[in-house]
């Protein structure tokens, strides 16, 4: 494994053992020790798009390692692609440092960088995929759950990046997902055929949220306006009314556990009761982007 764009791409054995390694390194940190395997190491973060969990926790991540992580935004290099081609800073980049991590709008040009890098690529969203949120994610639930075959997830609203990664992850590890959106915002067969490819029967569509979330283990939102789309809120927020995750929503799965990849925007997507209420677990999600992220580091570079 060179670089970590799709989740698609990887195999069973890989993500088992990169989730193995998220837990074991999460509990040395947790007991005050420390892994120094990536001293001397640089890895340069490009992002299009802005970043609170992804820049603070791949940056910390790196400084646990005992690396170094540059943040780069495209006004200091004059834009990704666009003062020079995306090959070129590739291979640039791969004679300076040892990882490139990338958010950008177009999924193509972390696949441009990752042909051309002699270094590992990682994926830090793009409008295609988030496949770090996803294995964060699939952590969390090991963690509440004690396991992964069998849960099922029900992820209301946008068919989406976040939707998208998490249906690869759950066909890969043996869940059941369950998408509920409304009429024009569903994730596009290809991805659904893709997921029912890897595993027959673990991704199913509805445009009913209640019939969704029946016997779901895990209710899972987010937002219905992404980064890029803010020119079309208002009409997706009229689009998406009866697609919040909210008091009356948790109460056809009572006991469903309730993730949130974060931002969230309460009063849209997710009401601030589910936000906080006990069964919510969104802040060990976030927290977990660390935990796989060190492990994603230490596999992919060191
Ligand atoms: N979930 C997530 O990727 O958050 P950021 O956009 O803040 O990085
Ligand atoms: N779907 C959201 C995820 C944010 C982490 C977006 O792309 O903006």
């Amino acid at each position: 494994m060179k670089d970590f764009l799709s989740v698609s791409s990887c195999s069973v054995d890989e993500l088992l053992e990169l989730l193995d390694l998220s837990d074991k390194l999460k509990r040395l940190y947790q007991k005050g020790k420390q892994d120094k395997c990536l001293s001397g190491r640089t890895l340069v973060m490009l992002f299009e798009k802005p970043s609170l969990r992804t820049r603070i926790s791949f940056q910390t991540a790196m400084t646990q390692l005992g690396g170094n992580a540059i943040y780069v935004k495209p006004e200091d290099i004059g834009g990704i692609g666009k003062r020079e081609p995306i090959k070129d800073m590739a291979r640039v980049l791969s004679r300076y440092a040892e990882g490139i991590m990338a958010r950008t709008f177009a999924h193509e040009t972390v696949i441009e960088l990752a042909k051309f890098a002699d270094i590992p690529v990682i994926n830090a969203l793009t409008d295609w995929s988030h496949p770090c949120q996803a294995m964060a994610d699939v952590m969390t639930i090991r963690e509440h759950f004690g396991k992964l075959k069998g849960v099922k997830i029900a992820y209301i609203g946008d068919g989406n990046n976040v939707t998208r990664s998490l249906a690869f992850a759950c066909a890969k590890l043996g869940m059941k997902l369950v998408i509920a959106s409304p009429k024009g915002y569903e994730l596009d067969e290809q991805s659904i055929d893709r997921a029912n490819e890897i595993a027959a029967d673990t991704t199913v569509q509805t445009d009913n949220p209640k019939q969704a979330v029946k016997d779901a283990d895990v209710i899972y939102t987010d937002t219905w306006v992404s980064m890029g789309q803010e020119d079309e809120k208002a009409k997706r927020v009229a689009d998406f009314q009866g697609f919040a995750v909210d008091g009356s929503l948790m109460a056809a799965a009572p006991n469903a556990k309730i993730m949130h990849c974060l931002p969230a925007y309460r009063g849209f997507e997710i009401s601030d009761e589910a936000m906080e209420c006990p069964n919510s677990i969104v802040f060990d999600q976030a927290e977990n982007r660390l935990h796989f992220q060190r492990a994603l580091l230490k596999m992919l570079m060191s």
